[in-house]
């Protein structure tokens, strides 16, 4: 069965069970600080099992792109190692939120495999694990599917805590997780390895192709297990796994679009041996990165762009491994586009961006490669033991992508070995750091453990009375006093939780006696979270408060945020359709908005985006929104996010003449674009490989930045005394004026060195018949001191000349020697000693060499030394 077919057949299996097919998430988790990259089908589930989401149905069923390569399940490592991990591949799935649980759970898996009209597995070849205190699982495997003892396995807490276990699943360190049973399939005695629990577990002939989960718990980050509202069920099986099941075949690598994917490899290497380890690495990472790539993710330095631009250089240096000495990886995506596009085909949209990103990063990459390789020799040169210092191995791995596997075999050559304990500490420490920084604002679970939603009233209002529900202080729930920095939930609010780049609204709450001063409002769950501090007064649930926004920075908000509706229609008719959002951030003083697009957005093309903006602004059309479902929302032409998770409901706006902008966004918006007043672009510049960032200002912010603009040209032509009009000419005319002085300075100069050089020659000394002349011309520049040797050369004859000058603590130094004494002692000799001695470089002809130096002082004395040189070259 081929893997295309394979998962279409899971998908309507579980269809026919009342499953609801839904689509694959994004790479990029939304909103989950807990998260680097989707890592399982049940990721965008993650609100339903814990009771906070409600999506209209209790069972569904999907395939899921996942990426393990960082952060909790982290495969890396593995990868063309074994035959079963992936950087990169697809979950298979079916869910129960409270519907079924443990018997029908099992009973699907089963029937699924093993039955006669499905894939019909023989049930020989199947083994179970149970978590060892689950008896539930144990007897309905047992006696109602008939697998016998001998092969159901007890997994106990097997990783040195409790919970910590093969057969307890968790999706990260904190989130629902629960017992599970695993499905083994055996890939026969000729296989080395063990089955599951025994010491030789981990080799390839027992391979888990199913993992069942009865989600129960909520872990948080003390550790607590606190129960879900409801039993509920999460299920993935690798379809890569099974398809080799299926297909008759051990490893992943041998299924068909493996096969196919390395045989495309191969030809663009240039026929390697389809079963390299290598050439494996390199397919595996193609579907990671194309897919990253696709979901938005860019290269970089941090968090996922670094997880993906150390995949994209282990590829690249497997692929130099094999052979490669030009940019190889970028071109494997047009097969991989050919392979998986029908099932995904934003891979065949995002094609030409992806070769793009992956052509640049390799690119970059040969020339960092090239940077580490000096620095590590460098560095091997200065060693003073037979260890290469575990800081430099870090810096090379972290600073130029340098793999230590790299380092090591260098290393290697040399009789060296890797200091890699320090090289662990100098990694530990680095991870600390990115712990550090991940870490979310409030404490997540705390403000996601506050029950039920608030409404948010602030699409019409900017004021209203409200109830307290709930206060925390230091993340415990408890009355707050004046002083106190709390944060506050109200039954419902008209303050805006930051979300969509839009920041937060900023406001008060009073009531009688009391007064606490909103500066934040961030949104958890359902709940809008008012951060702030009491400044004077009792809070505590119950009470009724007046809540009133910042009304002026709301709307000042609003401006910046309808404008970058506008800005991201404009930059795509301009730009094309490559453009999408990479990030955006609408305050009140301005809006920022980050795009990928790969040069740098020319000042004609700026000023065309700025004028369709303002073209828009001035027709003053009403700003349309609408409240519908995805379906319609589409079909109107809607912008939609990667990244973003989309209710069944979606608010649709369209801004602009003739549905100029048509988004999905739950921000705060103007009315009419006449309301934005005026939009100014006020810098574009690059921030990462592929992303562009367009900063703007809208209405008075507007009006303040031209203000300034133009207070700035004033001062510029009161500088040149002129006037707005006439500006441009007078700075024109001072600047030849400027070009015309500084012609006449060089002209002066060199006819004041041509004067020194006459003086200099009757200072020549005779050396063994050699006129010697050396001397410091002061004021001369480079040019001069090169012109005067020449001049004293034809007048002296046979002649050595060599001439310095100094300023700002650097020395100018020039030798010429006549053409017929060069035989005798050459220019460029003369020239090392001299610059030596003032501590500096130089070389050159026989008949002319230069050089400079950096001191100074010592400059007389070498000077001096001249005569002397001269001599013993040719006596
Ligand atoms: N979420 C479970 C896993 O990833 C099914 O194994």
């Amino acid at each position: 069965m081929k893997t295309a077919v394979l998962r279409q057949t899971f998908l309507e299996y579980f269809q026919q069970r009342g499953h609801e097919i839904v689509p694959s998430s994004s790479l990029v988790p939304h909103d989950d600080p807990t998260l680097l990259f989707t890592n399982a089908g049940m990721n965008q589930f993650k609100d339903v099992f814990l009771g906070r989401e409600d999506r209209g149905y209790s069972r569904a069923t999907s395939s899921q792109r996942c990426v393990r390569a960082g952060g909790k399940h982290n495969d890396l490592e593995n990868v063309g190692y074994t035959a079963r991990h992936h950087t990169f591949f697809e979950m298979l799935g079916n869910f129960s939120f409270g519907d079924y649980f443990k018997q029908e759970a099992i009973e699907y898996a089963w029937t699924f495999l093993t039955g006669a009209d499905w894939l019909n597995l023989p049930k020989e070849k199947l083994l179970v694990t149970v978590y060892a205190s689950d008896e539930e699982a144990y007897q309905i495997w047992n006696e109602q599917m008939g697998v016998p003892a001998d092969r159901i396995v007890r997994i106990g807490d097997n990783k040195g805590a409790p919970y910590a276990s093969d057969n307890f699943w968790q999706m990260g360190d904190t989130g629902p997780c629960g017992p599970c049973t695993e499905i083994f399939y055996d890939h026969g005695p000729e296989i080395p390895g063990g089955p599951p629990g025994t010491p030789e577990e981990d080799g390839d002939r027992f391979i888990e192709i199913w993992n069942v989960v009865f989600m129960q718990f909520n872990r948080t980050a003390d550790g607590d297990m606190q129960p879900l509202p409801k039993p509920s069920v999460d299920t993935g099986m690798g379809l890569e796994r099974i398809a080799a099941v299926l297909q008759g075949v051990h490893s992943n690598y041998e299924i068909d679009l493996f096969q196919d994917l390395l045989k495309a490899a191969s030809d663009i290497l240039g026929g390697v041996d389809t079963e390299e380890a290598s050439l494996r690495v390199v397919a595996d990472h193609i579907r990671s990165c194309a897919f990253l790539i696709a979901d938005g993710v860019m290269p970089s330095n941090e968090g996922r762009g670094f997880v993906l631009r150390r995949i994209i250089r282990r590829a690249a240096r497997h692929g130099n491994k094999l052979g490669a000495r030009e940019p190889f990886f970028y071109k494997l995506t047009g097969a991989l586009a050919d392979l998986m596009g029908e099932a995904y085909p934003e891979l065949v949209r995002t094609r030409p961006q992806i070769e793009k990103v992956l052509l640049q990063e390799e690119e970059q990459f040969a020339r960092t490669l090239d940077k580490g390789l000096r620095l590590l020799e460098q560095d091997i040169a200065d060693l003073k033991g037979s260890e290469i210092p575990g800081e430099t191995i870090f810096t090379l791995y972290d600073t130029y992508g340098f793999p230590v596997d790299l380092t090591n075999d260098i290393a290697r050559e040399r009789g060296l070995s890797l200091d890699y304990a320090g090289y662990e500490k100098a990694m530990e420490a680095q991870r600390e750091r990115a712990r550090a920084a991940s870490k979310f604002g409030i404490d997540y679970n705390v403000a996601a453990g506050i029950e039920g939603s608030t409404e948010f009233t602030g699409y019409e209002q900017v004021d209203g009375h409200e109830t307290i529900r709930t206060v925390l202080v230091d993340g415990e729930a408890k009355n707050a006093q004046a002083g106190d920095e709390a944060v506050v939930v109200l039954e419902r609010t008209p303050f805006y939780a930051e979300s969509g780049g839009q920041v937060g609204d900023t406001g008060l709450l009073t009531w009688s006696g009391g007064r606490f001063q909103v500066t934040d409002t961030r949104k958890e769950g359902g709940n809008h979270l008012h951060i702030g501090t009491v400044i004077e007064g009792e809070l505590f649930p119950g009470l009724e408060v007046d809540a009133r926004i910042d009304h002026a920075r709301r709307q000042a908000i609003a401006l910046n945020h309808s404008a970058t509706h506008l800005l991201h229609a404009a930059l795509r008719n301009i730009l094309g359709d490559h453009v999408t959002q990479k990030g955006s951030l609408v305050e009140a003083e301005r809006l920022r908005f980050d795009f990928s697009h790969f040069e740098p957005v020319t000042p004609e093309q700026l000023k065309a985006i700025e004028a369709q903006v303002n073209d828009q602004i001035l027709a003053n059309e009403a700003v349309g929104i609408e409240v519908t479902d995805m379906e319609q929302a589409k079909a109107k032409g809607a912008v939609a996010l990667f990244g973003e998770k989309y209710g069944d409901e979606v608010r649709v706006l369209s801004i602009g003449r003739d549905n100029f902008s048509v988004e999905l966004c739950g921000g705060t918006h103007v009315a009419r674009t006449g309301d934005i007043g005026a939009f100014r672009i006020t810098s574009e510049s690059g921030i990462s490989s592929g992303v562009r960032r367009i900063e703007a200002v809208t209405g008075k912010g507007a009006l303040a930045w031209m203000d300034e603009t133009e207070a700035r040209l004033r001062k510029v032509a009161g500088l040149v005394r002129g006037s707005r009009d006439s500006v441009i000419e007078k700075v024109e005319s001072t600047l030849e004026r400027n070009r015309q002085l500084e012609k006449e300075l060089e002209q002066l100069k060199a006819k004041l060195a041509s004067s020194a050089g006459s003086d200099l020659a009757g200072s020549a000394v005779d050396v063994n018949g050699l006129k010697v002349v050396a001397s410091e011309l002061e004021g001369a520049d480079r040019k001069a001191l090169m012109d005067t040797a020449d001049q004293l050369k034809n007048k002296l004859g046979s002649a050595v000349v060599v001439l310095a000058s100094t300023e700002d603590g650097k020395v100018t130094l020039v030798a010429g020697v006549t053409k017929d004494a060069t035989s005798r002692v050459r220019a460029g000799d003369l020239m090392k000693k001299l610059a030596e001695a003032v501590d500096g470089k130089g070389g050159g002809r026989p008949d002319m060499a230069q050089g400079g130096g950096s001191n100074p002082a010592k400059l007389p004395d070498a000077l001096q030394q001249v005569a002397t040189w001269v001599n013993e070259a040719t006596s």
